[in-house]
């Protein structure tokens, strides 16, 4: 009988993906959820966050109070956890925010003019150095427009800076960090329509013109109480894309979580190919920082809702990464080697059921160029110490030393391939 079952062909959708993030890898993106430290030792907690994930962002670790609750004393102990959680499970981290108006330590609420711009700018240049190689992207700047019809900046501290702090906080973020995407994430972004999108729009436009370093655009994409999914989200998506930044739902969260609202969102994403991924605000309805609205894809006791099922369903029956998307970091001005020969190890790290670790350490050159190839429908999910660009297959990888060393890692998603294992073509020095 075993035998037997062996020979069944499974109909429909053979690779169809049975859990969130490894469907969504299939696509050539990512489904994270945001992370709360002190729920790590949740059991049941964590087996849904290691099963269905494959990018975290911390709900409140990251922010400016938690990790810099005096001034000159930086606190990384809960933030350090989630990343750790995170990246040795091959997860992608999104840092969740450098400067903002709201939960700022008592010191910074209190200052300003010149003492608060140099305070935010050492706060981001600290943090940034602190998580150098370990963040995908960074939510540099949250939240700083005003909601309504005026299209101004917030009011806070920080805009009394100047109008130019925005700019400023990207610049230390690159300087920092220049292998992390840099973000500006808001709420109330979503409707092509509204003032506020259109302000940030023209901000991110004004950014690209004037070589301010930017590489996305976050929607928080709260759609609850009073703001609910536009019809025209896929349209917003698609703008700010065709600015030349990428598009990522940062927050997802819907009242009462409509399946039709949790699909549509998904089916917009996939539409968008710069549309990198989704992360939903928690991961169970207990978990959420709107609990009573009962906003997200598990209930209370961890159970799959109606709307999980959409989700996953719209993600495996979504067209495939789009060919023209290099996955999932890169840059592609890296100009071409120029040196001879170096030799490249590889060697097997983690696994889970589905994905492994790799690393690869490089010998004969300080600096280098490795190419590695993965059998398809396996996919690389996540690099690590190394800058990664990719050719139009996204099969071959080709790994550029970025200063942190000789061994570089990332992580397969095997999307339903489970033997198949990456393969060195070259290593070149340079
Ligand atoms: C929220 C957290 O979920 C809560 O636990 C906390 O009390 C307040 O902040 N926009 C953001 C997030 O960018 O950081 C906020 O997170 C939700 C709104």
């Amino acid at each position: 009988m075993l035998a037997m079952a062996g020979a069944v062909v499974l109909p429909g959708n053979a690779s169809a993906a049975s859990t969130l993030g490894a469907s969504a890898a299939e696509r050539g993106r990512y489904f994270g959820t945001a992370v709360a430290a002190n729920r790590l030792n949740d059991s049941a907690y964590t087996t849904i966050l290691n099963r269905e994930f494959n990018q975290v962002t911390a709900e409140n670790e990251m922010k400016i109070d938690a990790l810099q609750p005096q001034q000159g004393q930086f606190s990384y102990g809960n933030a350090d956890r989630i990343v750790q959680h995170a990246r040795s499970r091959g997860m992608q981290v999104r840092g969740h925010t450098l400067a903002w108006h709201s939960q700022q330590p008592g010191w910074m609420q209190n200052m300003s003019g010149t003492t608060l711009r140099n305070a935010m700018l050492n706060h981001v240049t600290q943090v940034a150095t602190h998580f150098r190689g370990q963040i995908a992207w960074w939510d540099v700047v949250n939240e700083a427009f005003q909601d309504g019809s005026s299209g101004a900046r917030r009011d806070s501290n920080l805009q009394r800076t100047g109008n130019d702090w925005i700019e400023a906080a990207f610049r230390a973020a690159r300087a920092a960090d220049p292998n992390a995407q840099l973000c500006y994430n808001d709420y109330n972004t979503d409707n092509w329509n509204d003032a506020k999108t259109q302000a940030v729009y023209r901000m991110v436009q004004d950014f690209k013109n004037r070589g301010v370093p930017i590489d996305c655009v976050g929607l928080q994409s709260h759609f609850t109480g009073g703001s609910n999914y536009p019809s025209n989200y896929r349209t917003t998506l698609s703008s700010f894309a065709a600015l030349g930044v990428d598009v990522h739902i940062t927050e997802l969260d819907i009242r009462n979580a409509p399946t039709d609202a949790y699909r549509n969102v998904v089916n917009d994403c996939l539409a968008v190919a710069r549309c990198k991924g989704i992360t939903v605000w928690g991961i169970r309805d207990s978990d959420s920082w709107r609990s009573s609205e009962n906003p997200l894809l598990f209930n209370g006791s961890g159970q799959k809702k109606p709307a999980y099922d959409a989700v996953l369903t719209a993600l495996n029956s979504g067209t495939g990464p789009n060919p023209t998307t290099p996955p999932p970091t890169g840059n592609p001005t890296t100009p071409p080697p120029t040196g001879g020969q170096c030799t490249a190890t590889m060697t097997p790290g983690q696994s889970w059921g589905d994905r492994y670790n790799t690393s690869v350490t490089v010998s004969g050159a300080s600096t280098w160029t490795v190419v590695v190839a993965i059998t398809s429908p396996q996919k690389i999910s996540a690099t690590w110490s190394g800058s990664p660009t990719w050719d139009a297959s996204g099969n071959v990888m080709t790994m550029r030393s970025d200063g942190s060393g000789n061994t570089f890692g990332f992580t397969t998603m095997t999307n339903g391939n489970s033997t198949a294992r990456p393969q060195i073509r070259s290593c070149t020095s340079g």
